[in-house]
């Protein structure tokens, strides 16, 4: 098999516990896929208090978790479907109880009640199972679950390197990479078009940037106003 064909091969198991299981075996860690928490924290900070319930799905092997709990956030869930890395991490932090992990399908969230989470997280997850087979059937199913356990204006943070606007109803906002100071620096929220031209117009065909996508439920599509706002109660 080539590079490309081998590379092409691991990305369509990208939502297959079997693929996860053994890459953790494998890789140590710990690793953060796409943005790092200080690059996320001040968006975090918008929308989340510190004492709401907080999902991480699809935790991997990352310190996103550590980082949140470092920060001041008392009460952060992590599921994965690789139990592999759910024991490790289960190790790791057996001393931080304001860290739980679960082995848990997004697709099926049965353990947790409707309307039970204030926020949840998502860095890559839903990018992996976009990769895997019967995709828009499991997105779905994703999506469905991800609606049912958050609260009403609950939020749904997906960090992801696709620009999608057919993802949910969404807001993207640009981090846009300074050449003088060579940090992240967050910009504006940018209201999506249907056919992306604002974008385009904005960044450029193939821009090398992340894309997050706040989704509030229950609002429709969230306004511009209201990410200004603090985090409520
Ligand atoms: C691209 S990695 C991102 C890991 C972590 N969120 C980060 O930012 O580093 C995707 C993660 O999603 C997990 N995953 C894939 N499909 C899943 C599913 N159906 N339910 C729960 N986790 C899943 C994988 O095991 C993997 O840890």
């Amino acid at each position: 098999m080539t590079g490309g064909a081998a590379a092409a091969a691991a990305s369509q198991a990208y939502g297959e516990a079997w693929y996860w299981d053994e890459r953790y075996r494998k890789e140590a860690g710990p690793f953060d896929w796409y943005q790092k928490y200080a690059a996320l924290a001040p968006l975090l900070r918008l929308y989340l208090a510190p004492h709401h319930r907080l999902l991480l799905a699809g935790c991997g092997n990352s310190v996103f978790g550590e980082n949140m709990v470092d920060d001041g956030y008392q009460d952060v869930v992590n599921i994965d479907i690789s139990s592999v890395v759910i024991e490790q991490m289960k190790k790791k932090y057996h001393d931080k109880p304001q860290l739980k992990y679960m082995k848990m399908d997004v697709k099926n969230m049965s353990d947790f009640e409707s309307g039970s989470f204030d926020a949840v997280i998502d860095k890559g997850t839903l990018d992996s199972i976009m990769c895997g087979q019967n995709s828009q059937e499991n997105a779905t199913k994703m999506l469905e679950e991800v609606n049912r356990i958050l609260k009403e204006n609950g939020v749904y943070m997906l960090n992801s390197c696709v620009y999608n606007c057919n993802y949910a109803r969404i807001i993207a906002e640009r981090w846009e990479k300074s050449p003088s100071e060579n940090k992240w620096e967050l910009t504006k929220p940018l209201p999506l078009d249907d056919d992306n031209t604002s974008l385009v117009s904005l960044l450029g065909p193939k821009p090398d940037v992340h894309y997050i996508y706040v989704c509030v439920k229950g609002n429709g599509c969230a306004s511009t106003d209201s990410k200004t706002g603090e985090a409520g109660n």
